[in-house]
């Protein structure tokens, strides 16, 4: 049962995924009015959510942002309240608004992060420690030490903190999980996701510094692997490869060393049977072709001991052909942007959307003593607790880059180490 109290939630980060808004303008991407800000819009709407804040570093962005908002959303959907505080004020820049924006709200509020990669380990450690749930998108953390913190932190102050990994509410990626379990023994994971070269433009003030595609990309399906083998098998050492060349070179100038397409193998030992092993290979590109019709390109492929199962979760069997743009597969199934007959915005079964229903849904069932936050981990929720291993094999293999060589993922008493 979920409580009728709203909660307050304040949003940390305001580009492309929490408004759709980035440097340059509206996005290019599939998210051109983004995915978290509108959610809470909408879950407002619906009586679960109450005040709302946004703090990004720059002030001097938030006209621009709510005349977007304004447009896109309020001019769109019915009855949508599109208020919202914003951190830093009077168009001030202050990367550390955020301790400003954490300290106006009380225990029980909720912090959801959608900002670069490097910084989501100390705005979250910051909000847990003054009682607040937390959201956090993918990859949680680079480091598994800091995973190890944040598990400890969460669990001292009776907090949600949850990874924003929507993909395991796609019904086909949880159906599958399902049917995982009655494969038998694992044997062999292959996963492909891929982004046009054009990302490295819109990616250029981060991309192979303060993170890489590995990160990026392949936290997706690495989550999923793990989640699909939670009671199977257990990941136990990482190699990883990269190509390069294309994100270096003059037409896009990123910084040296940064890798074009990385690929993890990771080793897997079964939790019951000490002869069986498995491979998963998990590879992620932010140089894929142009116009290839999706966004973002994304399939995998499962082997177990009694059968396999093949995803392509970039083709859902849904076509659009448009002049000016050419041929296009979309996938409403995400999230679903044209609204309801009634005019109201109509994508609440979005797996985008439920993933920050669920955590908003968590939040309040704890605030009003109805749960637990370590309940959550035994119902599969993607969890700190949870979600510990995907941190660990994208950390692992980015070390095995770093220092060119394979590293081993253990457990030393109750933690998860790297060696
Ligand atoms: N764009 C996507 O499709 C997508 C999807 C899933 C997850 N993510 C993740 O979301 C995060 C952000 O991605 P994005 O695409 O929205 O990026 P973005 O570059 O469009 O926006 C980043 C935002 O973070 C803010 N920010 C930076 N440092 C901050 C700080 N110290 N305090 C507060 N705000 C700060 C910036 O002001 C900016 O508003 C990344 O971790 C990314 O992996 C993005």
């Amino acid at each position: 049962m979920v409580s009728d109290k709203k909660i307050n939630v304040l949003m940390c980060g305001t580009g492309e995924y929490t408004t759709g808004w980035t440097g340059s303008g509206a996005s290019q991407s599939d998210k051109k009015i983004g995915v978290v800000a509108l959610t809470l819009f909408d879950l407002r709407r619906l009586g679960k959510v109450d005040w709302l804040g946004m703090v990004g570093v720059n002030g001097g962005k938030f006209p621009a942002i709510r005349e977007h908002l304004d447009k896109n959303i309020g001019g769109v959907y019915k009855d949508m309240n599109l208020t919202f505080e914003e951190y830093p004020k009077e168009g001030k820049v202050d990367p550390e608004a955020y301790k400003a924006a954490i300290d106006e709200l009380k225990p029980g509020d909720a912090v959801i992060i959608f900002t670069p990669d490097s910084t989501h380990f100390p705005i979250a450690l910051y909000a847990i420690e003054r009682g607040l749930h937390v959201l956090i998108t993918k990859p949680a953390v680079q480091k598994l030490e800091h995973h190890n913190v944040l598990i400890e932190a969460a669990k001292k102050q009776g907090v949600v903190c949850w990874v924003e990994h929507h993909k395991r509410y796609d019904p086909t990626y949880s159906d599958a999980k399902a049917r995982v379990s009655t494969l038998g023994e694992f044997n062999f994971f292959n996963a492909w996701m891929a982004q046009p070269k054009s990302q490295l433009e819109t990616f250029k003030a981060w991309a192979g510094k303060d993170s890489d595609i590995s990160y990026y990309l392949s936290s997706h399906h690495v989550d999923i692997c793990c989640w699909i083998l939670q009671d199977i098998a257990i990941p136990t050492r990482v190699v990883a490869s990269a190509a390069a060349g294309i994100a270096t070179s003059q037409a896009f100038q990123c910084v040296p060393n940064t890798e074009d397409t990385i690929t993890l193998m990771i080793d897997f030992q079964s939790l019951k049977s000490p002869h069986h092993k498995g491979t998963a290979i998990s590879t992620a590109s932010w140089t894929a072709p142009l116009k290839s019709g999706v966004h973002t390109s994304q399939h995998w492929y499962y082997m177990g001991e009694k059968g396999d199962l093949a995803i392509d979760q970039a083709h859902r069997g849904y076509e659009v052909t448009n002049d000016d743009t050419g041929k296009a597969w979309v996938n409403p199934f995400y999230m679903k942007y044209s609204p309801s007959m009634t005019g109201h915005f109509d994508g609440q079964r979005g797996y985008g959307y439920i993933s920050i229903e669920k955590f908003i849904d968590a939040s309040r069932s704890v605030n009003e003593g109805q749960a637990k936050p370590e309940e959550f981990d035994g119902h599969g929720f993607p969890t700190i607790q949870n979600t510990v291993l995907t941190t660990a094999i994208l950390h692992a293999g980015r070390i095995s880059l770093d220092e060119k060589r394979p590293v081993n993922i253990k457990r030393d008493g109750d933690k998860w180490i790297l060696e």
